[in-house]
């Protein structure tokens, strides 16, 4: 291996400790991850002292693991891109303070890399870079939105929800049919056997590109509490429906409104397969390119992270690893 030509990416924002090793055009050398689902199954969501507790057991073996698959070392490392926010603190500070450790030991350059940035660059990894300018629909558990791609750097958000997003929202209706944990995964896979035969309402889809899922949420509680006569597999299935009809007409009505080549559909949600398919016919009508995040990368991974770094570097913009809970996706 020619030195110095890999990024190690460190994500630990959430539940997952995740690690890769990628090269400038995507190509991705190794990619580990400690999962922590096990752990957070009894509370039907991400307990956060048990999640830092689980990252501080976890992030060297895996980092260590994650080196050892590409048989690499400090001296291939050009630097370390590590996961400095949005997310919950007591997690971030735990990669946060790997990263800048491991930094100074191996004197390698450590990026603070902002998360979402992570998420866009997501659909290019191990594939043909995307073609700009571009619309992205991000979708995950902590976030929904619909930004504006005119370059790797120059990114504007047109909408975003006003309370839950929509993950969050699937999470929490998974937990209401006792589906386990992550519920999104648990949620899709029943869908496909119901008809979505329950009208639940679809907020805000007639107005502008803004999201809001927290009415739903309660009506599918209202429904539920009050004795359904649909199965869990129609409840599901209605559910999803409502959620993909409302990111289907905003993303068709933002294609509209902007300059876009590509509609990029990245994040947790982007692997629910209903909302795959119809995003089909989204970029179809509106004449576009559509490029889904690979299902494996387009929930949270350490290659995400590791591709944006290199956008950093590139820019010139090279943050320190401090930790962020919050941060937009506007900025770097
Ligand atoms: O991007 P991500 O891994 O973490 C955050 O940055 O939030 O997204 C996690 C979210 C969770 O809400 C999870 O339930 C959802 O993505 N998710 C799915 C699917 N896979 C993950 N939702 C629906 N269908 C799926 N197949
Ligand atoms: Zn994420």
């Amino acid at each position: 291996m020619s030195g110095a030509d890999l990024i190690l990416g460190i994500e630990s924002s959430c539940d997952d400790t995740a690690v890769a090793l990628v090269a400038r055009d995507g190509t991705v050398r190794a990619a580990n991850v400690a999962r922590q689902d096990h752990i957070h199954a009894d509370f039907g969501g991400v307990y956060p002292e048990f999640a830092s507790r689980a990252h501080v057991a976890s992030i060297l073996p895996t980092i260590r693991e994650t080196l050892e698959r590409a048989s690499a070392g400090p001296e291939d490392l050009r630097a370390i891109g590590v996961t400095r926010g949005p997310g919950l603190i007591g997690s971030l500070l735990v990669g946060l303070n790997a990263a800048a450790g491991l930094g100074a030991a191996w004197d390698v350059p450590v990026i603070g890399i902002n998360h979402l940035r992570g998420h866009l660059r997501s659909a290019d990894l191990e594939a043909e870079p995307i073609a700009l300018p571009a619309l992205v629909l991000l979708v995950s558990g902590g976030h929904t939105l619909l930004a504006h791609m005119k370059s790797r750097t120059d990114i504007r958000i047109l909408g975003t929800t006003r309370d839950d997003s929509v993950g969050e929202a699937f999470d929490k209706v998974a937990r209401m049919l006792d589906l386990g944990f992550p519920g999104g995964p648990a949620l899709d896979r029943l869908a496909r056997d119901g008809a979505p035969s329950v009208p639940f309402p679809r907020p805000l889809i007639q107005d502008g590109l803004d999201f809001s899922f927290s009415g739903l949420k309660s009506a599918v509680a209202r429904y539920v509490e009050q004795g359904a006569d649909a199965s869990a597999e129609e409840i599901a299935a209605s559910v999803i429906a409502a959620c993909v009809d409302v990111l289907a007409a905003k993303t068709a009505r933002a294609l509209g409104q902007v300059d876009a080549v590509t509609l990029v559909a990245v994040g947790g949600v982007a692997a629910n397969s209903q909302l795959r398919d119809r995003l089909q016919t989204v970029a179809r009508d509106a004449g576009v390119a559509l490029r889904l995040a690979p299902t494996q990368w387009a929930t949270d991974n350490g290659a995400m992270v590791a591709l944006a770094a290199w956008d950093y570097i590139e820019a010139g913009q090279t943050p320190p690893p401090v930790g962020q809970a919050r941060l937009s996706l506007e900025e770097f």
